[in-house]
């Protein structure tokens, strides 16, 4: 089921999310929603905040990105990622151009290490601990930052921030050109 994302000004985006436990009974359905609802909206990641869970999840899938030429490593990147955590960040920060579903239209580049050593669980409950780096890395950083209630826009400059308020203040407001059903907070 595709599921609405919920926009820049909802407070789930800014909350700690929880571990899931073991025993959680929806995880299967939560993850086959996520990749529907990611596929849909033509996202790469997608955390379950984003979707109003505040749970330590998220997927990854840069075929997209992958058929665009960009990078051959993109290929089949896809996974599901349970209580991740970031072990260590390293190497030459770099600038890319970051989107976010639930900041619709807004691009910037944001600067972070190019290297990430992540330990996190399978959808199959398997621990494991993995290296990335490039778009990959990028990706993982990215999501990784919902789960701790931070979005992008914290990672810029306060001038650009400032540049953007107009735009953010739409967003909140449910006013965004944007195919995807969003969820804003209420007035
Ligand atoms: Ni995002």
């Amino acid at each position: 089921m595709v599921l609405p994302v919920y926009v820049y000004g909802m407070s789930v985006l800014r909350k700690i999310a929880l571990e899931i436990p073991e025993d959680y009974k929806e995880l299967d359905q939560l993850i086959a929603d996520m990749f529907e609802t990611m596929h849909t909206s033509d996202g790469v990641g997608l955390a379950a905040p984003q979707v109003g869970k505040s749970l330590r999840i998220f997927v990854v899938d840069t075929t997209p990105m992958a058929d665009a030429g960009k990078d051959p490593a993109l290929v089949d990147f896809k996974k599901v990622f349970i209580n991740p955590y970031i072990l260590d960040e390293w190497g030459d920060p770099w600038a890319f151009e970051e989107g976010c579903l639930s900041l619709p239209n807004i691009r910037e580049e944001v600067t972070r290490p190019s290297h990430v050593r992540v330990e996190y669980y399978d959808e199959e409950w398997n621990l494991k601990e993995e290296e990335f780096d490039g778009i990959r890395a990028r990706v993982i950083q990215h999501e990784y930052d919902h789960l701790d209630g931070k979005l992008f826009v914290d990672r810029i400059s306060p001038i650009r921030r400032k540049l953007l308020s107009a735009r953010l203040n739409s967003i909140s407001h449910g006013r965004a050109d944007c195919d995807y059903r969003m969820v804003y907070p209420k007035r």
